[in-house]
């Protein structure tokens, strides 16, 4: 017996030695000193023994059973002192780790120049409006002044919904001139910038979709000179104080008189050069007085109120001022392109 109970021990004392796991050691601590465990079978058979062997046997049994206890309770601090180690282990934080950059939008450089003209033109008092892209014919055209048969209305320029031509993509912002006319209390002054299409492919200079931004003024004893001043002050603001202009006669069938508007080429001052193609002028926009017709169809009397309105292609403005030299640039979304403004 007493042979047993030393193997016993030897074989609980490596089996407690070697468990890996809480779950492990308690299954061996079952096994060697539960009530239906190892030790306590051999304890059963004291009875068994002489009155002299007994408590020889008594105090092996007992440091058996103290030696096993002692060894659980040091496997225990061992194990929970891996496994703390191994969740620290697991949740390391590398605080020396350069972190990840958030990387920032920001706004397209249309649109930041776009902000630039919204800016002057609504500290001269104009309201910004906006208005569908998708259009009546008639407001696109008839109601200014572009009856049938006009040449824009051609199915070749033109993006219809419907076969009768009634509804399209509008392809200026000048019927915004119409909504402001049927909607707005008198006088008007405003911008309205947005999308408008063409059937035009594309190239560096051309998109089927482009942005405009329309002006207009309607107010009483408005005249051609009202038109030239403001614009006048609106380039000096862009491109610096005594920039020239030039304003050439134009037609457009909506305003009468019309013209364009060149600025002398800031890159050049008027002698010629890449920038202005040799011209030493660039064309900035199409602009007039008000058709009376137009303000008739409105029902505004002519004879009381008069206005002038103008439009510009902002890609174009954009262009200049970014120095892009090809439109699909700004339509393309190329991060390395855009990371630059
Ligand atoms: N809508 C004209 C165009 O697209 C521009 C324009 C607007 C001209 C207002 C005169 C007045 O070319």
């Amino acid at each position: 017996m007493k042979q047993q109970l030393e193997q016993l021990r030897a074989a609980a004392l490596r089996a407690i030695e070697q468990a890996g796991a809480m779950e492990e050691l308690e299954n061996v601590r079952v096994k060697f000193m539960g009530k239906k465990g190892e030790l306590t079978a051999v304890l059963k058979q004291m009875g068994k023994l002489s009155p002299e062997e007994r408590p020889v046997m008594g105090q092996l049994a007992n440091e058996a059973r103290a030696a096993m206890e002692q060894a659980i309770e040091n496997a225990r601090a061992r194990l929970t002192a891996a496994a703390l180690e191994a969740k620290l282990e697991a949740e390391t934080l590398d605080v020396t780790v350069p972190g990840r950059a958030v990387k920032l939008g920001h706004k397209h450089p249309m649109y930041l120049a776009l902000d630039e003209i919204k800016d002057i033109f609504v500290g001269m008092g104009f309201t910004v409006l906006d208005g569908p892209e998708i259009e009546l014919a008639e407001l696109n055209f008839d109601r200014l002044n572009a009856g049938e048969g006009h040449p824009s209305r051609d199915w070749s320029d033109t993006f219809y919904f419907k076969e009768d031509s009634s509804v399209m993509l509008r392809s200026q912002t000048s019927p915004m001139q119409v909504r402001a006319m049927d909607t707005m209390p008198l006088p008007i002054r405003m911008i309205a910038p947005g999308r408008v299409y063409r059937k035009d492919e594309v190239d560096a200079t051309h998109s089927p979709m482009f942005h405009q931004v329309e002006g207009m003024v309607i107010d009483k004893n408005v005249t051609m000179a009202d038109l030239k001043g403001t614009l006048n002050a609106v380039v000096e603001q862009l491109y610096g104080a005594g920039t020239k202009t030039r304003f050439r006669p134009h037609h457009f069938p909506f305003t009468e008189p019309s013209c364009e508007l060149d600025v002398q080429c800031h890159k050049c001052g008027g002698k010629g050069c890449p920038t202005c193609k040799g011209e030493g002028w660039i064309e900035l926009l199409g602009a007039g007085m008000i058709h009376p017709r137009v303000l008739e169809m409105a029902g505004i009397d002519p004879e009381e109120w008069s206005g002038w309105a103008f439009g510009f292609g902002l890609e174009r403005t954009a262009m200049r001022q970014f120095k892009i030299a090809d439109l699909r640039l700004i339509f393309e979304n190329d991060v390395r392109f855009l990371e630059q403004f």
